[in-house]
């Protein structure tokens, strides 16, 4: 007979979901709190950097300038949070690292199966943790993180480079942002109002098994000891 009390049971609970891959109670826990939190800082940095790096980029977003204290204030802030942005996604890339890398059967993913991203339930019973479009996804927005801030550094102290490299840096700039933003859109409709429960992951931390059974079996039979369907 289990002898612990309400209170202690509740403090199970709450260690337990600063784990991942475990089951507390019906729920399985899919981010831990240093996950979320790190999630939530990139997310943040990202979007103050998009809407102060509008205006500057083109006169077409100067009122979105007003927002934030007008354009020279833009000027200042932009670079700061730009850089905090980087450090966050830094941590994000290690903090996910171990479980990003593609397995030889999700190499497709990287090819016209990239679309499948949208799609709402896998018949792949070999789905991990993550399918290969949020792997595709890390990568990018990693590679990207690092583009931007190359390329911002040269942007932030112009007369240190040759024109010809400044010009480089603007395009890289542009193109990167412009990339990000896209996929962002892709990503906040598929962790949001396309799947159901998943932002649930980012906020609580946990997922249902019917979530996870249906959009990342493998990773369900892991954390449950389920055995596969024959
Ligand atoms: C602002 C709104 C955003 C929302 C609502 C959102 C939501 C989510 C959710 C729910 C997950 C967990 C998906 C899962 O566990 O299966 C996730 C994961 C992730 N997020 Fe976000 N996110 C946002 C912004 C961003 C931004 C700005 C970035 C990068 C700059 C980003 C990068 C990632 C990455 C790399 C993952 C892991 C791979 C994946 O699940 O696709 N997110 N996000």
């Amino acid at each position: 007979m289990s002898t612990a009390s309400p209170r202690h049971m509740d403090v199970a609970v709450v260690t337990a979901r600063d784990r991942e891959d475990v089951l507390v109670g019906n729920e399985i826990v899919r981010h831990n709190r240093a996950s979320r939190l790190i999630h939530w800082a990139v997310a943040i940095t990202f979007i103050y950097c998009l809407l102060t790096g509008l205006p500057i980029w083109t006169p077409a977003f100067t009122w979105m300038a007003h927002l934030f204290g007008g354009l020279s204030v833009c000027r200042v802030v932009h670079p700061w949070i730009g850089l905090a942005f980087f450090l966050f996604s830094a941590l994000m890339f290690f903090q996910w690292l171990s479980d990003m890398h593609f397995e030889p059967n999700e190499k497709g993913w990287l090819g016209p199966r990239l679309f499948q991203y949208m799609r709402y339930e896998t018949d792949d019973s070999e789905v991990g943790k993550y399918n290969g479009g949020q792997k595709a996804l890390f990568w990018a927005v990693s590679l990207g993180a690092l583009g931007l801030l190359l390329s911002g550094l040269m942007m932030w102290f112009p007369r240190s480079f040759p024109r010809p490299l400044m010009e480089v840096a603007f395009l890289i700039h542009d193109f990167t942002f412009i990339c990000f933003g896209v996929a962002i859109v892709f990503h906040v409709y598929l962790g949001t109002a396309a799947e159901p429960g998943t932002f649930g992951s980012m906020t609580r931390g946990t997922v249902t098994r019917a979530w996870a059974r249906l959009h990342h079996p493998r990773w369900y039979r892991e954390v449950t000891g389920e055995k596969p369907p024959r």
